[in-house]
């Protein structure tokens, strides 16, 4: 039989009988994009084509059969977002991220022109695409990257934001977490935990405060994407863990010693910002950190690929509800508690006060965390990893 495909128009050949199903099956067309029209009529799945039947194949929606097109000028297009249901050529898909990031901003009044930003880059693709997208906006923003002291990884992680820095003629300050409180994350596995990525999270929030409010900051920016969003969400609510999901926020304000915190890429995938890097030419970190086995996130991220591999959308559906009608509905009353924050005994940061023992001179979590790792480096007999210098006190 002669099948008439579109976009672009061309004409293949199948051996019949054949079923519109098995045909479109063999031409790997999704039934659910097009219409079949068979001697100028519908016809239906089941329906069995002759072997001289004159077929076409109409697409309804972009995605259908051939490449799609792009949904703002119609040329041929690069990426298809299932989300949006749309594709876009290389032009229109940067557009359309930038116009993602400008709604998250002025949405929740992230940050104003004049305000100066630290953006916190790792050297991945959502950090350096931020770090690109926020300088090309014409905001005053410099880079804070934070040496985790991985091996191989760090050291290319580093070079390439040196870099892209060096390349945008930006301002970049770096944080080695060896230098500046004695120990990094391979250190941490002393402790014997299942992953070291608690630690790890800890250090870096920690580190990324610290240096916005020491060197002048006005707010912290993270590139923390919808899939990270709805992936933590998703934790958050299997255990009812009410405090973070209060906290859980594209925008937390300043207290108390606390830097305002943003998230502008909470509402494209990763999959966007992987594409966003390839388009612009930004050269990113594609493997992942070699310590990040027993991450529970990247279960919850394995869970929700799912769902929305069936039903595109769900992810966004999910994070974006519960942003927009569930967390300021239900979850207002714990945001609005807060607490009461005082200076951590040891290094002066704000920390929460230790409701069951107000006698206590409060430490905060960092501090504590930091002890014990140092103390097990020296149970373990190896030497701490380099002469700690500022800050945090020594442990106890
Ligand atoms: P992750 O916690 O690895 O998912 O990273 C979330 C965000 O934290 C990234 O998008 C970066 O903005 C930031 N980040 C992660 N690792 C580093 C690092 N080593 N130095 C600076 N920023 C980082
Ligand atoms: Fe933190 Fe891998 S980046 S453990
Ligand atoms: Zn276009
Ligand atoms: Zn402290």
């Amino acid at each position: 039989m002669e099948v008439k495909l579109r976009n672009p128009d061309r004409i293949v050949h199948v051996r019949g009988p054949m079923n519109v199903a098995g045909v479109l099956q063999r031409l790997d067309v999704n039934p659910e994009t097009v219409l079949v029209i068979s001697n100028g009529e519908l016809v239906t799945k089941d329906h069995v084509l002759a072997d001289d039947a004159r077929v076409e194949i109409r697409p309804v929606i972009s995605g259908g059969a051939g490449p799609a097109r792009c949904h703002a000028c119609s040329c041929t297009s690069v990426i298809e977002v299932r989300r949006h249901r749309s594709s876009y050529c290389a032009e229109h898909f940067i557009d359309h991220v930038r116009s993602q990031v400008r709604y998250a901003i002025d949405h929740y009044r992230m940050v104003s022109y004049d305000e100066r930003i630290l953006v916190a880059v790792s050297g991945g693709k959502d950090s350096l695409a931020l770090w690109d997208l926020l300088l090309d906006m014409g905001y005053r923003v410099d880079g804070l990257y934070v040496g985790l002291g991985i091996g191989s990884y760090s050291d290319r992680s580093e070079q390439l934001v040196r870099d892209f820095a060096a390349r945008c003629d930006a301002t970049l300050h770096t944080v080695d977490l060896a230098t500046e409180y004695g120990y990094d994350i391979p250190a941490a596995t002393a402790l014997r935990r299942r992953s070291s990525c608690g630690v790890c999270g800890l250090s870096k929030r920690y580190a990324f405060n610290r240096a916005a409010v020491e060197r002048g900051y006005d707010v912290m920016a993270t590139g923390h994407n919808l899939d990270d969003e709805a992936a933590t969400l998703l934790g958050n609510i299997l255990r009812w863990n009410t405090p973070l999901l209060s906290r859980q926020s594209p925008c937390l304000p300043a207290h108390d010693g606390l830097s305002r915190k943003i998230k502008p890429l909470y509402r494209l995938g990763e999959r966007e910002t992987a594409a966003y890097c390839v388009i612009k030419g930004l050269d990113y970190v594609v493997d992942e950190c070699p310590m990040v086995a027993g991450n529970t996130v990247l279960r919850y991220k394995d869970a929700l690929n799912e769902l929305e591999r069936h039903s595109p959308g769900t992810r966004a559906a999910f994070l974006f509800g519960y942003l927009e009608r569930a967390r300021d509905e239900h979850f207002a009353v714990t945001a609005s508690r807060g607490g009461q924050v005082v200076s951590c005994g040891r290094c002066g940061q704000p920390t929460g006060v230790n409701e069951r023992d107000h006698a206590r001179p409060a430490t905060c979590a960092f501090c504590r965390t930091r002890e014990r790792v140092l103390v097990a480096v020296a149970d373990r007999g190896a030497p701490v990893v380099r002469e700690h210098a500022r800050g945090a006190g020594a442990p106890a």
